[in-house]
């Protein structure tokens, strides 16, 4: 194994005090290392396992029954090294002509151990092995392994090795997560993203409750199943469930453990709202059932309060009786800024009627138009075109141009989403990515002062954030079922229960860009949207869609939740093996180091 800590890694560790994308931290990877405190790297001969130690753990013969993988144990290298060449890896044309081609692509690089789908998440402090780079290709926060796992006797296995060898460690699904979270230095990572069986059971009653508990309709899945396929599978038992409108996004790893939202939200609540139980490896290998009679603090836990207490591996989720969905699609176009600006104010202005009126959807927001796909569950034509009048009178004295306005019935869920794989595309990963987000409480909204100052902020974010930001997003996931939830049973942020639309700005910058430049747009977001933070004070937002350096995570991610959530996070994870970025307890942590401060 090569030596990881590079010079110019050390260099960076010391001058530089905002880390793009990275922990901050004060104490450098070179300095001496308290062994109690540490994590174990591969520098350190004395804890990191030996290539036997390794061999065994893989045990391709298959003689070390429970404690072995059966050869399901990858060296990993970031997907790009193929493209550049990197020590132990030569340069390969034809590999990297694979790889080119897949690169941009979220079915492809969730497919890769070596890969997720912000592709800044596997560079650590600058260094890495991106395809458009220009500096020689480093790990970066690639893991140095994976377990291709298939089993629950897998993730026992494994997450017994990380834990008696004391190694970082990381859980990683799809890769879709926004803050690293499925990346690691040094790390050893337990790859699920194959473990995809799927049932279901019409009278779900959960283990351990008591005779007269009332059964439901409810899907299991392992925790390699991706929203489309359990969308499929719903769609053939003919039920909704409440998950994201992305295909490829996991539908039981990270996505419901930090909230899950998706467009079925306001009539059926957040993915937390439905857990009806989970089965978790949690780090001394024990296998428990989490659900509302057992192990009850671990369950409120994994529903809100992101990851790091455990491996998931089944969710049972509540499903529901099948819908009808009628779109609404309106292009809003401006003339000028201030014309824009009324416009903004405007949609802001509607969102509590239209809520009211059981819609959802998403916006986006760009300097000169508005595009807005919204649906309602079992409505109609008319409701809808009747719904957006006072809309699109105002719009109309504002002097916008409203172009493209369209009203689709969408016979089924499935219809409805086959309609928004058209619209979007999977080609839009593999970038270098970070986000900044809040939660805007209802309130804000339905005043019209609320909605102008919250329109005028948001333009300033979007200013001050060029030109590596072009847009954000404004999601009506909330409200309805999501308002209604009973928040103490979640431990989801309470802003979600109160907020009235999800708001989401995103930028990003080359592969060739110069750490100081990368550093700079990272600071001038989380400066940015600090404006917002500012005129929403305790909103929270959501953490799975957020800065990566959102300033006060534990508050804005956990808010009220974070205490209770630590002692569960100390009680099931005593050593921080499931540590990872902006997760509870992580504070604790210089990640940098991989040590406990
Ligand atoms: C294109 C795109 C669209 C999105 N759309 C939505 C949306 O509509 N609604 C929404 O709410 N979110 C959405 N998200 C955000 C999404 O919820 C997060 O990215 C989430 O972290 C993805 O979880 P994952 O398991 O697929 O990804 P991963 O990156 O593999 O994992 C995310 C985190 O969960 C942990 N984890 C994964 N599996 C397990 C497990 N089995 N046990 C324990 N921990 C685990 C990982 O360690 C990591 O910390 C979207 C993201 C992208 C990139
Ligand atoms: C991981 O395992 C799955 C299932 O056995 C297999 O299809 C896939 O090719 C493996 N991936 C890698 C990179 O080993
Ligand atoms: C909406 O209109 C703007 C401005 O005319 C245009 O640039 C954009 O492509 C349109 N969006 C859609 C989805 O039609
Ligand atoms: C594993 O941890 C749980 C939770 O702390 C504890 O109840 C259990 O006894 C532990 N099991 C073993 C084998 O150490």
């Amino acid at each position: 194994m090569r030596l990881l800590l590079s010079p110019s890694l050390i260099a960076l560790s010391l001058g530089v005090t905002l880390l793009i994308a990275t922990p901050t931290s004060a104490q450098g990877a070179g300095t001496s290392r308290p062994k109690n405190l540490c994590k174990c790297i591969p520098d350190d001969k004395t804890c990191w396992p030996s290539e036997a130690a390794w061999e065994e753990f893989n045990d391709k013969k298959g003689v070390n029954g429970k404690n072995g993988v059966h050869g399901r144990l990858i060296a990993t290298t970031p997907v790009a090294s193929v493209c550049h060449g990197m020590p132990g890896v030569p340069r390969d044309e034809a590999k990297c002509k694979e790889v080119e081609a897949g690169y941009g692509f979220d079915k492809w690089r969730s497919n890769q151990p070596g890969a997720v789908m912000s592709a800044n998440w596997e560079t650590f402090m600058g260094e890495g092995c991106l395809l458009k780079q220009t500096t020689p290709c480093e790990q970066g926060a690639v893991p140095l392994y994976t377990v291709n796992a298939t089993s629950v006797d897998d993730v026992v296995a494994t997450v017994k090795f990380a834990s008696k060898n004391n190694l970082p460690f990381v859980v990683k699904n799809t890769g879709h997560d926004y803050l690293g979270r499925s990346m690691g230095i040094y790390s050893l990572s337990l790859w699920t993203h194959f473990m995809k069986k799927i049932s279901h059971n019409d009278m779900f009653i959960p283990d351990g409750a008591p005779a007269n508990t009332k059964a439901e309709a409810a899907m299991i899945l392992e925790p390699g199943v991706v929203w489309e396929e359990a969308y499929n599978y719903a769609n053939q038992h003919n039920r909704l469930v409440v998950g994201g409108n992305h295909p490829t996004v996991g539908a039981a790893g990270g996505f419901c453990q930090s909230g899950g939202h998706g467009p079925l939200s306001p009539l059926h609540g957040l993915c937390v709202d439905n857990v009806l139980q989970y089965k978790v490896v949690i780090a001394n290998g024990t296998v428990l059932d989490a659900n509302a009679y057992q192990n009850q603090d671990l369950f409120w836990a994994l529903r809100g309060g992101g990851p790091s207490y455990g491996v998931v591996v089944e969710a049972v989720y509540r499903t529901h009786p099948p819908a009808s969905f009628q779109v609404a699609l309106l292009n809003i176009t401006a003339t000028d800024e201030a014309m824009m600006l009324k416009v903004s104010e405007a949609y802001y202005a509607h969102q509590t009627r239209l809520s009211a009126a059981k819609w959802a959807g998403y916006a986006l927001t760009r300097k000169d138009h508005l595009f807005m796909v919204y649906h309602l569950p079992n409505g109609n034509e008319a409701t809808a075109r009747n719904d957006f009048a006072p809309f699109k009178q105002e719009l109309e004295a504002i002097g916008a141009t409203i172009d493209k306005e369209r009203y689709l019935p969408m016979p089924s869920y499935k219809a409805f989403l086959d309609f928004w794989a058209s619209i979007s595309s999977g080609r839009n990963v593999g970038l270098n990515l970070l986000l900044g987000s809040r939660l805007i409480p209802s309130t804000m909204l339905s005043s019209r002062e609320g909605s102008k100052q919250l329109a005028t902020t948001m333009f300033g974010i979007l200013k001050a954030t060029q030109p590596n930001t072009k847009e954000y997003l404004s999601m009506l996931v909330t409200g309805g079922q999501v308002a209604k939830a009973n928040a103490a049973e979640t431990s989801v942020h309470p802003g979600w229960r109160t907020a009235g639309l999800f708001n989401v700005i995103y930028g990003g910058w080359a592969d060739s860009t110069p750490v100081d430049q990368q550093k700079d747009f990272a600071t001038r977001l989380t400066t940015a949207v600090d404006e917002l933070r500012k005129i929403t004070p305790g909103a929270g937002t959501y953490m799975n869609e957020a800065d990566a350096n959102e300033p006060d995570f534990k508050d804005a991610f956990f808010g009220p939740n974070y205490q209770r959530l630590l002692e569960i996070k100390n009680k099931y994870d005593p050593q921080s093996l499931f540590y990872c970025r902006k997760c509870v307890g992580s504070d604790e942590w210089d990640a940098l180091s991989v040590c406990r401060m």
